[in-house]
């Protein structure tokens, strides 16, 4: 094992509590830095799930000093600690780019200027990154990637993206790593900006970096009462409370579910395989659900007669697909090995004596107040 202490900052959190059970499993030592956010941890408590093994740094990735007493004795860090709702970004612009860029600046700063022992560092980067997904014309077999929609054509409920050249509605393909990053809203232009910060100072520095590009995550420990998270656990909390669950645009939207242990199998392996370093790699399942697929899924697993209600709403900075070319990360030796449906079969199990807080309303709420949902 080259690296035997490991810091993971948000390992309190959906990803990295998951990952911290798993590297402690496989004989790693694991600290922690957390700020127990109460939009997520609620009364800023530590989770009843995490492990106790693992060693607790209540701290904030925005505080130089807390990164300072975190990094004593590391040898590798997983920079996972960030603000994550996609939405929220568009209006709490200045939290946004201080807890994600600043809190990876203030690491690497750390690294350039100071005494340190860290030998790798990986960073989780978001499909978000890319804006659309890749893309090809039934007609004209153009292969592109559609910058974001037109706010025009989704008033006219014209969902799919179009060809550039011949305006026919365009088919999603698997969107590899190489595909230029368009970056449509804050979150994503930060985690942007996080993989080639870490890119960057690893490089220049010889300390190999890795960064993650995480498609959409799912699985136990998801918050079911934060309705800025993503769309699973949303549904989720939407069935358990009785409601149905809100589906924007006309539901056909596709996402690529990747399960919480593969990404956290991935993580790992990107962490011991030299192979790995400098690079970027998608982490998906490459294959697309659409989101009414997941609504029905949780209504089923709920036992639930209600039927998924079809808004016709859009976020105007919302892609309609993308879903991962998983190639580049086969090639290392990992594949996803839990399905969509024995993945969503476990989070119901989970969610059944879970707190779930439905305010997803009041989510919807401040876009519209700010026309950002139409
Ligand atoms: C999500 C995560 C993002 C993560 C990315 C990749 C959020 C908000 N988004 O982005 O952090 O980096 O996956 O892993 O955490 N939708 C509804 N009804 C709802 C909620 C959502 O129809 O109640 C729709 C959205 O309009 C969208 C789709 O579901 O079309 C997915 O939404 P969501 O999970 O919120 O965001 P992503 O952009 O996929």
């Amino acid at each position: 094992m080259n690296y035997n202490r490991i810091l993971i900052t948000g390992g309190a959190g959906f990803i990295g509590s998951h990952l911290t059970d798993y590297l402690l499993e496989k004989g790693y030592t694991v600290r922690i830095l957390d700020n127990l956010h109460p939009q997520i941890h609620l009364n800023s408590e530590p989770p009843k799930y995490l492990n106790p093994k693992a060693e607790l740094i209540v701290g904030d990735v925005t505080k130089r000093s807390d990164w300072q007493r975190a990094l004593v004795n590391i040898n590798a860090v997983v920079h996972l600690a960030a603000a994550v709702g996609v939405g929220q970004s568009m209006y709490q612009i200045e939290r946004y780019v201080r807890d994600n860029c600043l809190g990876t600046a203030l690491f690497l700063d750390i690294l350039a200027n100071e005494k340190h022992s860290i030998k790798k560092m990986l960073v989780a980067s978001s499909m978000t990154a890319y804006g659309e997904g890749m893309y090809a014309c039934p007609k004209c077999k153009l292969k592109q990637q559609p910058g974001i929609r037109d706010v025009n054509n989704l008033k006219q409920n014209i969902w799919e993206p179009l060809c550039h050249k011949c305006k026919t509605q365009l088919k999603p393909i698997p969107t590899p790593e190489t595909t230029p990053l368009t970056s449509p809203s804050v979150y994503s232009i930060t985690k942007k900006a996080q993989e080639e910060l870490f890119l960057a100072i690893g490089k220049a520095y010889q300390i190999p970096s890795v960064a993650l590009r995480l498609f959409n995550a799912f699985g136990t420990r998801q918050s079911l009462s934060n309705p800025y998270c993503g769309v699973a656990a949303i549904f989720l909390s939407r069935v358990k409370n009785n409601q149905p669950p809100l589906l924007n645009e006309d539901g056909l939207q596709t996402r690529d579910f990747v399960h919480v242990r593969d990404i956290a199998r991935a993580i790992t392996l990107c962490l011991e395989n030299e192979q790995a370093n400098y690079e970027v790699f998608n982490v998906g399942s490459g294959i697309p659900v659409p989101i009414v697929e997941l609504a029905r899924v949780c209504l089923t697993l709920y036992n639930s007669s209600i039927q998924p209600e079809i808004t016709g709403k859009f976020r105007s900075f919302d892609i309609r697909h993308c879903f991962a070319d998983i190639s580049k990360l086969k090639r290392l030796g990992w594949q996803p090995a839990i399905s969509f449906a024995q993945g969503m079969q476990e989070i119901y199990e989970w969610s059944k004596t879970e707190v779930a807080v439905d305010l997803v309303q009041k989510a919807m709420q401040e876009l519209n107040n700010r026309q950002l949902q139409g």
